[in-house]
């Protein structure tokens, strides 16, 4: 049965030609048993007729903030959907979204929702390619929204370019992606994001590249399948609904955090990039320019995903991420054997728009039991739902 079955979609309309598409979508939603509820914003509304989606939807349209008797549809709308859909996004959605400004019944819904949102822009190619749209969208993406890219093709007009609206079929699918599967709901699981900070002195740290962004990819996919997150983060990105994040910064900090925490939890994923030296001595002050340059003296720090994998209770899965710039597979495999992992992602941090900093990353996941899957390069949220698979299908074989 489709993840779409009994779900409520708002499914948001903007003014854009692409608008007739629309319909093609509602139709399909409702095909799958999926309960939608279409919003056009005034722009659609001169597109494609209202009845129209009346007639195919499971709801009247609803197009005002104004002229409906719940007064307050914004907040209902988005409180009691299970997804909102976008399709077309225009410019002007994804910059109002992004920037949080609800002019109108569509953008208030989507600010009032605490749903997976997924979002299908559609435009001509030289706004499609603006900076401001670009930037708006990763904006979006690194709060957890699902851009379906535009296809390329032929535009209203006549040009041809990127900006199209994906077909109806992608977009169904993505919706469907998004809303399933549930598959951890009721497992506990601990995240690690982010490069630890060592203090040289009470100014100065040292530290690496990792941005945090896979760890919060893993967290916010983690939480949209059911399961119940911890994220343990150096960095300071918008946490992803229902994580609850407990902030730290040394090496020690994270031990702390994560080993009180780990025994009690189904799955750890440690994605954090953990210093493996520290300043023996570190100031408790400022180290002063004409004190001379400091002698750095470091020690080890303690790798304490060894000890996890040591005292790993029966059905408990561990992952953890090999950051690697040569023999990348060998390298995790040595780890993952070391550690007594069940799962490693070798990430090859030299490769193009893969690793550190950036929304992309290519990986290969190695298991203890042999397993190897090559994921290409994705953004980080798919390459977060990869991974999950793969603990969900240890965790199903452990309790088989
Ligand atoms: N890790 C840890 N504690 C440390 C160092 C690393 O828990 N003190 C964890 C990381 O979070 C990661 C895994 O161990 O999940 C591998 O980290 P990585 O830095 O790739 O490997 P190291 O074992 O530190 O080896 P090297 O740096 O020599 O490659």
């Amino acid at each position: 049965m489709s993840s779409l079955a009994g779900r409520r979609i708002v499914l948001g309309v903007t003014g854009g030609i692409a608008a007739y598409k629309a319909i093609e979508v509602c139709r399909r939603l409702v095909d799958a048993g999926a309960h939608v509820v279409p919003v056009l914003t005034s722009g659609a509304t001169r597109f494609v007729g209202a009845v129209t989606f009346s007639a195919l939807a499971s709801e009247p349209v609803k197009t005002s903030l104004w002229d409906d008797a719940d007064p307050i549809p914004h907040t209902r709308l988005g409180q009691e959907a299970d997804l909102v859909l976008v399709a077309p996004a225009t410019a002007r959605l994804i910059g109002s979204y992004a920037a949080g400004i609800s002019s109108d019944l569509l953008t208030a819904t989507l600010l009032a929702t605490r749903a997976p949102v997924v979002i299908c822009p559609a435009m001509h190619t030289e706004m499609w390619e603006h900076p401001a749209v670009q930037d708006n969208l990763a904006l979006l993406r690194r709060r957890g929204v699902i851009v379906v890219e535009p296809a390329v093709g032929r535009l209203a007009g006549g040009d041809q370019g990127a900006g199209r609206l994906a077909d109806p079929e992608v977009i169904v699918a993505a919706a469907e992606r998004a809303l399933g599967p549930r598959d951890l709901e009721g497992v506990t699981v601990l995240v690690t994001a982010g490069g630890t900070r060592e203090p040289i002195d009470a100014v100065r740290v040292i530290t690496n590249r990792s941005s945090g962004k896979q760890g919060y990819a893993l967290a916010a996919e983690a939480a949209a399948r059911g399961a119940t997150v911890t994220l343990i983060s150096t960095v300071n990105r918008t946490p992803p609904p229902g994580v609850v994040v407990v902030p730290v910064s040394t090496t020690a900090e994270m031990e702390e955090a994560v080993v009180g925490r780990a025994t009690d939890v189904d799955v750890v994923v440690m994605a954090a990039a953990v210093a493996d030296f520290r300043p023996k001595a570190p100031a408790d002050r400022k180290l002063k320019k004409d004190e001379g340059v400091p002698e750095l003296v470091l020690e080890p720090t303690h790798d304490f995903l060894v000890d996890l994998g040591r005292t790993k209770r029966p059905g408990q899965i561990i992952v953890g991420f090999a950051a690697e710039t040569d023999d990348v597979i060998e390298g995790a495999r040595r780890k993952l054997a070391a550690k007594h992992l069940d799962l490693i992602v070798a990430n090859d941090v030299s490769a193009p728009g893969a690793g550190f900093e950036h929304d992309t990353n290519a990986v290969t996941l190695l298991g203890a039991d042999g397993f190897v899957q090559d994921v290409p390069l994705i953004d980080k949220r798919e390459v977060a739902r990869v991974i999950l698979d793969a603990v969900v299908a240890r965790r199903n074989r452990s309790t088989a």
